[in-house]
């Protein structure tokens, strides 16, 4: 009997831990209210980003006006002229900024990217990396990742790294610098809740950023990528019909065509919002792979053992990206553009807005991590837990 018990404490204090983590929970609306609307710009007087607020120090933020948009589109581009130089705008000017991302420094490194998820159609995209043992970046939108939480678990598991990629996709050139602290933090806030990490790279919607934007994601800690020029697969046009899966493909084969000419690696755009688009990774990973490029997600690409800003330990270890390190990149291969950028329409990166639409019912699925109690919360309600299994098999052994 005495056995028995022990046996059925230990089995009680193993249950009790993993209980939280492993219980199906949709999220209530009461869990969903801990953030904004989905979709919409954060009311930036909550006491929330007023306390976000004062991460920044505003003296060092270029004063620079809001461009023209229709929020949450991509600001219209004004006539070069009308730029102000040191607005280093890179959709409409492609001013690049030094500490950009725009490249992978390593010879057939392949920085790869999927923007604006997680969706239902990640799943399969996850399945199709995994068989290809190849590990991404996924710019997660803060909204999509209240609907798809138990997707962004399994990102993490299958190793892939989580950038940011805002709150509702607005054009942050358009935002006032409230906004842009809110869209940043809300969406560092529920990947933060889901998974307890605290993202580091972000990727600005429709790669619009400048110096105003830069400077305020510098100081709440993130690196801004962006993506090669030539690169974005404009898989995002597949489903707005203005363009076909095959010129997606016939645009890349050509691209591949230049890897022998080039300097370093590359970063490609995609997207894991829709079902098309999903459709087209899996062959131009297969076509990539074929003339020699090796994917790997940003971190991996760049060298940096700790992909998030509270990873005080590198979650895996980075071997080296490439078998042949380039010569030491210069660090910006491509100079400041010429008046128009050549690969980043305006439009580059599909808005999620009227994409797939759920049902609030259906969006309601949250991790249990984010349900799960902070810390001490945790340890009593698991202790709680145990002790009511024991009780329990103290009973029955009676
Ligand atoms: C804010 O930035 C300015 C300009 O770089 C600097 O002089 C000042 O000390 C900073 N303030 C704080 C509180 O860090
Ligand atoms: C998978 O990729 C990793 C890292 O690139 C490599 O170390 C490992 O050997 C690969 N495994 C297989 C089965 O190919
Ligand atoms: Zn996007």
């Amino acid at each position: 009997m005495r056995t028995f018990s022990l046996a059925s404490i230990a089995l009680a204090a193993t249950m009790a831990l993993l209980l939280p983590i492993d219980s199906e929970a949709a999220m209530s609306k009461k869990q969903q209210k801990l953030y904004p609307p989905k979709d919409q710009l954060a009311d930036v007087n909550s006491p929330q980003v007023k306390e976000w607020l004062k991460l920044i120090n505003w003296s060092k933020v270029p004063k620079l006006a809001k461009t023209k948009a229709e929020i949450p589109n991509c600001p219209e581009c004004p006539a070069t002229k009308d730029i102000p130089k040191d607005a280093c705008w890179w959709t409409c000017n492609g001013c690049v900024a030094k500490d950009d991302i725009e490249v992978c420094p390593q010879e057939k490194a392949w920085g790869l990217t999927y923007d604006d998820g997680p969706s239902e159609d990640t799943p399969r995209l996850l399945k199709k990396l995994k068989q290809a043992n190849v590990t991404s970046t996924f710019f997660v939108v803060g909204s999509r990742v209240l609907e798809y939480p138990e997707t962004l678990h399994q990102q993490i598991k299958d190793g892939h790294h989580i950038g940011l990629h805002t709150w509702s996709h607005a054009g942050m050139t358009s935002l006032t610098n409230e906004q842009i602290v809110a869209e940043i933090k809300w969406a560092e806030k529920i990947v933060f809740d889901v998974t307890g990490l605290k993202t580091k790279y972000w990727r600005p919607p429709y790669g619009d950023v400048d110096n105003r934007v830069r400077e305020i994601a510098r100081q709440l800690g993130y690196i801004t990528v962006i993506w090669t020029k030539e690169w974005d697969s404009n898989d995002w046009q597949i489903p707005d019909k203005t363009i076909t899966n095959k010129e997606v493909f016939r645009n890349f084969k050509w691209a591949l065509s230049t890897v022998p000419k080039l300097k370093g690696g590359v970063i490609t755009l995609e997207h894991d919002l829709f079902t098309q688009t999903v459709n087209v990774a899996g062959p131009l990973l297969d076509m990539g792979m074929k003339k020699g490029l090796e994917p790997m997600d940003i971190a991996r690409c760049l060298s940096d053992p700790h992909p998030y800003q509270n990873s005080l330990v590198a979650k895996k270890p980075a071997p080296p990206p490439a078998k042949k390190p380039a010569p030491p990149p210069a660090k910006k291969p491509v100079p400041p553009a010429p008046a128009k950028p050549v690969e980043a329409p305006p439009k580059a990166d599909s808005a999620p807005k009227e994409p797939k639409a759920k049902e609030p019912s259906e969006a309601a699925d949250i991790s249990k991590q984010s349900q799960r109690p902070s810390g001490a919360a945790q340890v009593a309600w698991s202790a709680g837990m145990a002790l009511a299994f024991v009780a329990a098999s103290a009973f029955f052994t009676l």
